[in-house]
């Protein structure tokens, strides 16, 4: 008898561990992909994320607010989204925004409106990060009067992450989290208050209504407060229920707070780690990273750019009142593309090159900068960020080089730098400024590759050119954009998730 239960205990015991076992297997089985753009921003992220994240139970942002901006197509609906994560059109994903985020509840009010009025429900799948910082309104106004020198979206973004870091000044807490506003609102609305009051008086401000602005900002907060995620663990419990994750990169790694072109950058971190500690989840999940870049470069906004046509004449050109003296109605009826396409002076085969690529802010219409292909830096941020799988977008418009004077596709592949080549970007700003590029030449695209979708009926000269990228950066290209439409997309490897 002695002997049958000691047997019984063993096995009970080994059934236990067995199961244990299992549950720690089972933990990682869930996977997170991180997608983030490699170059300055506006690559085209959202679709390339539109066609990796379909298997995905969660749809997360990790750093950023309502500078970030895309526009998502699905047949006749058209939404704009900043803040909330862009898998809203799957319909039972959840949308969460992650504690790396901030949050305009001023800003993101538009964004569900607009989403609710297409039909589409997010009552129970948006959940905010209890330690998101919240956008207050004295972080706008801050923006407004000085973030021109940068040329920021003046949506208070670095003033909100500046008051994360500060905390408090004396007894005055400078950082509301959106967990700290849901614990206790009205506490958190005199916070918000008395800082608006400090940035008028300091900047003697006599324009601003303090009480009518934190009122509204209030009502807003009161509304959001239904999307309040209070458990640290919850993406952790949904991997361990093996759901996967995939996170959404804004801005882009050359606008790294902290490795970008500082200071002409952002407020955040935005490489592919930074999606762990801006997601709530543990990187023991992580699956892949991909990263997305654009095969004519575009920059918005001032700070180097060191493969930019006509450089800073095109930079000073770009950012004239704001942005707004050269919009694409100006180029349009200034411009015969053909002609300027032509042009020696690559400043106005830039100009050549936006129109045609169609690159100015999707709301503003003001111009972007445009660039050619830098393949040092993608080189660079492929490595630093371990991208997994390289997409490029608008491949297509690669075909505009030959309609200009250049003997081929120009690609950036070392820089001079006083007189020395080196194989890596410079650090500052200076030194960028005296980088030029050395560039080498690949044969034209010569026929138009929009229609097309299977890889083997490409070109040889786009095979050789992706042969080219790939080797140069030590990277595999899993696909190309050829096109603004949905369908636009060469897929050129499977993605395995
Ligand atoms: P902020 O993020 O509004 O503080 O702006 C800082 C810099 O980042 C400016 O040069 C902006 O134009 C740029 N920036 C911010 N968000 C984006 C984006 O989503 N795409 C491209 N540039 C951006």
């Amino acid at each position: 008898m002695k002997k049958i239960n000691e047997n019984k205990e063993q096995k009970d015991k080994q059934n236990k561990q067995e199961k244990n076992n299992q549950n720690i297997n089972n933990s990682t089985k869930a996977k997170s992909n991180v997608l983030i753009g490699l170059q300055y921003g506006d690559e085209g992220k959202a679709r390339v994320l539109d066609k990796l994240a379909k298997q995905s139970h969660v749809i997360a942002r990790f750093n950023g607010g309502a500078n970030a901006g895309h526009s998502l197509h699905v047949g006749d609906k058209k939404i704009v989204l900043h803040q909330i994560p862009s898998g809203i059109f799957y319909p039972n994903s959840i949308l969460y925004i992650g504690c790396g985020c901030v949050v305009n509840p001023l800003k993101i009010k538009h964004e569900i409106k607009d989403i609710n009025n297409n039909d589409i429900c997010i009552k129970n799948r948006l959940k905010i990060s209890s330690k998101a910082t919240l956008v207050q309104p004295h972080h706008t106004v801050l923006d407004s009067l000085h973030g021109k020198t940068i040329g920021t979206t003046k949506n208070g973004i670095g003033h909100a992450y500046s008051d994360q870091a500060i905390r408090s000044k004396g007894n005055q807490l400078k950082n509301l989290r959106f967990g700290d506003y849901c614990a206790d609102p009205n506490k958190a609305k005199e916070i918000a208050l008395t800082n608006l009051n400090e940035a008028i008086a300091e900047n003697k401000l006599t324009d601003v209504n303090a009480k009518e602005m934190v009122e509204e900002f209030h009502k807003e907060m009161l509304n959001l407060i239904q999307y309040h995620c209070n458990d640290p663990l919850y993406l952790e419990k949904l991997a361990e229920q093996n759901k996967n994750i995939f996170f959404e990169g804004a801005q882009s790694v050359m606008l790294d707070v902290i490795t970008g072109t500082v200071p002409f950058v952002t407020s955040s971190r935005t490489l592919s780690a930074a999606a762990y500690t801006g997601g709530d989840l543990s990187m023991r999940h992580h699956n892949k990273t991909i990263g997305v870049a654009k095969a004519i470069m575009s920059r918005v906004g001032n700070g180097p750019f060191v493969s930019e046509f006509g450089g800073e004449r095109s930079e000073a050109y770009c950012a004239k009142d704001g942005g707004n003296a050269h919009k694409s109605k100006f180029e349009k009826a200034n411009h015969n593309v053909d002609n300027i396409l032509k042009s020696k002076d690559q400043f106005e085969m830039g100009i050549g090159l936006r129109m045609l690529g169609g690159e100015y802010g999707a709301t503003t219409k003001r111009p972007r900068r445009i660039g050619m292909l830098d393949l040092v830096m993608l080189r660079q941020n492929c490595k630093l960020n371990s991208v997994d799988e390289l997409y490029i977008n608008k491949f297509d418009c690669l075909e505009h080089f030959n309609k200009t004077s250049l003997p081929g596709i120009p690609l950036v592949v070392a820089y001079e730098l006083d007189g020395k080549e080196i194989d890596f970007m410079p650090a500052n700003v200076e030194e960028s400024k005296r980088a030029k590029p050395v560039i080498t030449h690949l044969p034209h695209i010569t026929t138009d590759i929009s229609q097309i979708r299977d890889p083997k009926k490409l070109p040889k000269e786009v095979n050789k050119l992706i042969s080219f990228i790939e080797e140069f950066t030590g990277s595999k290209m899993y696909g190309i954009g050829v096109g603004p439409e949905r369908d636009q997309f060469i897929q050129l490897r499977e993605h395995e998730n």
